[in-house]
């Protein structure tokens, strides 16, 4: 009979169309089309458009590349409420420790709530009662218990691409309870990192009290057991890492060596958020350029930043710090032919990104916080064995705890990211080779493919 159908539901689908752009998207569009081009499997989500008036309750259907996508379009009502409020000013910032951050307002918990049950009264009709069920992201944490109202009886799994906050933290958010309480509707929830998961359990365990079981990674409350494990993210490394033979990726890579000419260039790669420390990123360039004057002419800096959530207030404000802090530094340090920092407000296709991630002797990847980070997993896999660059990895991205032999660095510290740069340039080809093999053999093996594996067998196991 084969394996059952996968139902991927997810608020961000890379619908044909908007494909393409990779830096832009984040990593959980690249990482689910990857895991459902293989299998013939359903994805279900927001289309990422508002609804003309009269059109609300259409199902956009559309199949390209294996995969099938069934899309709905959002009010704008919704689109503020659910997406831009509770979403992104409410569960983002606190997720990512910015409580500063963090808003807390009744009327997007609500319209929140509200999508949430609209995504399950149009999902429900387009899945089998064979269908596996697959639901990812803060976006829709509630889907599985919605789900569950209508009565479908299906395995339901839910995957947290974001990290889990400290219990301190998360009890912060009113009706936090409740939130954990839909999460436990799941047969399996899985988290990035075994520190989210530890969190996640903490909480479970001492507010909710829940009967946790630590050794085999399960949560009983209220009758139900749901599984709760960590399944760190990858990239599909099948596809990636063909990418160097294709001729778009080899121009790129020309085009950024011939344009950098004698000069090391380091790159970035990021959508423009508060989490990724972009400015902090580049005070720490700016603190080596002020204790390396020599240097100024030897590097370029090339930071791709495309712009992300621009309805959102804390997005405009990061986005305004970081275009004074890059004139800042350019201002002060360019000559009439050249300029240190290359900011750019866009999106790239994968192939390009493998080109310039190649052609860059240093990969920057210095997130405050993130769940996994992808870019610094394709930095490694873009790089060549005879010659590989030197990555410089934040030890608070959920990837750190694979990328062990990356240059780990506080990001919150210029002194650190300076002093790490100084290490990578300096550092022997046999060392950047030992550390490049030890690196590939995890972004090789710990791939998406693998990754939706392991989820997979678990949930049918559940
Ligand atoms: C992160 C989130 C994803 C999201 C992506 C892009 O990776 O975990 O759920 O899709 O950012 O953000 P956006 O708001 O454009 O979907």
């Amino acid at each position: 009979t084969g394996d059952p159908r996968l139902v991927v539901i997810s608020n961000r689908v890379a619908v044909p169309k908007a494909r393409g752009a990779a830096g832009a998207q984040g990593g959980l569009a690249g990482a689910l089309h990857a895991a459902l081009k293989d299998r013939k499997g359903l994805w279900f989500g927001w289309s990422g458009e508002e609804s003309e008036s009269g059109r609300t309750g259409h199902i956009d259907t559309q199949t390209s590349d294996g995969v099938t996508t069934a899309t709905l379009d959002l009010s704008q009502r919704d689109i503020d409420e659910y997406y831009n409020g509770y979403a992104n000013s409410t569960l983002w910032p606190l997720f990512h420790d910015r409580l500063d951050l963090a808003e807390y307002e009744r009327e997007t918990a609500k319209g929140y709530e509200r999508v949430n049950e609209r995504f399950a009264e149009l999902g429900a009709p387009l899945i089998d009662a064979e269908d596996i069920v697959w639901v990812h992201d803060y976006h829709l944490i509630p889907l599985g218990e919605r789900l569950r109202s209508r009565g479908l009886k299906n395995r339901i799994g839910f995957f947290l691409h974001i990290p889990w906050p400290a219990t301190r933290m998360f009890v912060s958010l009113p009706y936090h309870e409740r939130l954990v309480r839909t999460l436990l509707f799941y047969d399996v929830v899985g988290f990035q990192t075994q520190e989210w998961l530890e969190s996640f359990l903490h909480y479970c365990e001492n507010e909710l009290r829940a009967e946790v079981d630590k050794a085999s990674g399960t949560v009983t409350f209220e009758g139900r057991t749901t599984i709760a494990r960590a399944y760190p993210i990858g990239i599909d490394w099948e596809h990636f890492s063909k990418l160097g033979e294709n001729g778009e990726a080899r121009q790129a890579q020309q085009r950024l060596i011939s344009s950098t000419r004698r000069r090391i260039a380091m790159i970035g790669v990021d959508r423009l958020d508060y989490s990724k420390g972009i400015p902090e990123r580049i005070d720490g360039i700016g603190r080596f350029f002020d204790k390396n004057p020599e240097s100024i002419r030897d590097l370029v800096f090339i930071q791709i930043a495309p712009p992300s959530r621009e309805d959102v207030g804390s997005y405009q404000e990061i986005r305004a710090a970081l275009e004074q802090k890059c004139g800042q530094i350019n201002g002060a340090r360019s000559e009439v032919d050249m300029v240190p920092i290359r900011y750019v407000n866009r999106g790239y296709s994968h192939a390009e990104l493998f080109g310039f991630f190649r052609g860059a002797k240093i990969g920057l990847v210095t997130p405050l916080r993130d769940g996994m980070n992808l870019v610094a997993k394709e930095y490694v896999a873009a790089q060549d064995p005879e010659d590989p660059g030197v990555l410089i990895l934040s030890r608070f991205a959920g990837a750190a705890a694979q990328l062990k032999d990356a240059v780990l660095v506080n990001p919150h510290s210029p002194d650190d990211i300076a002093h790490a740069i100084r290490i990578a340039l300096d550092m022997p080809l046999d060392e950047r080779k030992r550390r490049y093999e030890k690196m590939i053999a995890t972004v090789r093996d710990d791939n998406v493919q693998n990754w939706t594996r392991d989820f997979l067998r678990d949930l049918s196991e559940a």
